[in-house]
């Protein structure tokens, strides 16, 4: 559906309008398309908290992105670098470029280093509430530069249009399986070549464009829907050199019928398939509230469980679910699907150590905020607007944005991303 108001905003009247009248001013994001695969504006700055001060004036004129190594900030006085690095040349950013915060995991035995380390957090959700023009702030706890190139390469690309404000930790849960993931060489252009994606819930929305970018990625994908959607499925899979398999994923057998159908394994399974069934908690029959629960979290924990006892995920697998918003901010009439969503949180990080130890594979969870989807267009009109406005990117996400994230946590080097619950929300003020 089409963002009326950021059409508006585009054109010369509609700014002059909207800045007269102090309404939002969204910018166009910069997504990723072949013909445009890099961010616009100059090379990447790399600076270092405490390190040697900026040129006020960038040499690169318009970084594309400024990469800040704050992971010796180790005081408040170390702080002050952080500071130092960023004020000159925060300005000079090109429009919809990035800023990436590199933090060190809080030391549980120096207090000092953990209030800065902490700081950094809230340093980084606030400049990406007010640096504006489509740009994104992110900070990325790692404990091994190497291991997070993959993460480093989609924050400092298009690919990373929607996220904003986020933390994310890379190699904290780093064993012998993550780190040889890490080193893994794939073809940039194709790294899922080779191996096998099923989507659930994939015949429209943000599950079909999962599938999309998964197959553009190289991944043989499995789309898969309810029996209803299946002309829809079969078409996309055909599309995509795919197969399409109908299947309800609340069936008790869904786990065995997927193995069944997958002799040589999966590599990739995203979690995506969800409904709505709201009503405050007052007006709801246990039927809408079981419906709700069983599709968006029963079934995933079933179908994880059937999957991995048959070993039917290879190793270096990944498994990416898909949370909301919703279940970390809390929505007024969505007992049932903030429940369903934060349960999704809590099986990704009680799962994820297990899970890379055991068999090889990654599991982390994308949780999307307002996404412009056959879902949201269902939503009444003043709520729709304020669902779209109300993030630091001032619009809605696309498809696309959510299914580039899973494509991240898909990809074979990114074995040392594990148990992160990844919001793709621009920013979204609920849950913040
Ligand atoms: N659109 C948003 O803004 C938004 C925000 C947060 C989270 N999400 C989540 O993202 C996921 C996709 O959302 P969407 O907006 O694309 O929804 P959508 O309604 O457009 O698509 C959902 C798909 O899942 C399929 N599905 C439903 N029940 C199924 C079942 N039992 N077995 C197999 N397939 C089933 C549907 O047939 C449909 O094709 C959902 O988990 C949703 O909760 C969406």
């Amino acid at each position: 559906m089409s963002d009326r108001y950021l059409s508006f905003t585009g054109t010369a009247p509609g700014r002059f309008l909207t800045r007269r009248l102090g309404l939002p001013q969204p910018a166009a994001l910069r997504r990723w398309s072949p013909e445009r695969p890099a961010l616009d504006g100059d090379e990447v700055l790399h600076l270092t908290a405490g390190g040697p001060a900026p040129l006020s004036d960038s040499p690169s004129g318009s970084p594309s992105a400024v990469v800040l190594d704050a992971t010796g900030v180790r005081d408040t006085d170390g702080l002050a670098g952080v500071h130092a690095a960023l004020h000159p040349v925060i300005r000079s950013i090109a429009p919809s470029g990035r800023v990436v915060v590199l933090g060190a995991p809080l030391d549980p035995t120096d207090h000092h280093q953990a209030a800065a380390q902490q700081a950094l957090e809230g340093f980084t959700r606030s400049l990406g509430k007010e640096i504006g023009r489509g740009r994104t702030v992110n900070l990325v706890r790692l404990t091994d530069r190497a291991a997070a190139e993959s993460t480093l390469s989609f924050l400092l690309s298009p690919k990373s249009a929607y996220v904003s404000g986020q933390v994310i930790e890379v190699g904290t849960a780093a064993s012998a399986a993550a780190a040889s993931a890490a080193a893994v060489t794939v073809d940039p252009d194709r790294p899922l070549a080779g191996r096998t994606a099923l989507v659930t819930g994939a015949a429209r929305g943000i599950g079909a464009a999962v599938a999309q970018t998964l197959a553009r990625d190289g991944a043989r994908v499995v789309v898969l829907d309810v029996p209803q959607a299946e002309e829809d499925a079969r078409r996309l899979a055909e599309r995509l050199d795919g197969i399409a398999l109908a299947l309800d994923i609340t069936a008790a057998d869904a786990g065995e019928r997927i193995a069944a159908e997958l002799p040589d394994g999966l590599d990739v399974l995203v979690h995506n398939a969800g409904i709505t069934r709201d009503r405050r908690l007052v007006n709801m029959p246990a039927d809408r509230w079981s419906s709700v629960l069983d599709v968006n979290l029963a079934s995933v924990l079933r179908t994880t469980d059937a999957l991995l006892a048959a070993k039917a995920l290879n190793d270096n697998g990944r498994i990416v679910a898909t949370a909301s918003i919703a279940g970390l901010a809390g929505n007024a009439g969505q007992t049932n699907y903030g429940a369903s969503k934060a349960g999704i949180a809590g099986l990704v990080r009680s799962l994820a150590p297990r899970a890379l130890a055991e068999h090889g594979v990654t599991v982390n969870a994308v949780a999307p905020g307002f996404i412009e989807t056959r879902m949201t267009a269902a939503v009444p009109l003043l709520i729709r607007e304020a669902g779209r406005r109300m993030n630091s990117l001032a619009q809605g996400g696309l498809p696309v944005d959510v299914a580039e994230t899973a494509a991240w946590l898909a990809h074979p080097a990114s074995g040392a991303v594990n148990g992160q619950v990844v919001r793709v929300c621009g920013q979204s003020l609920l849950g913040a």
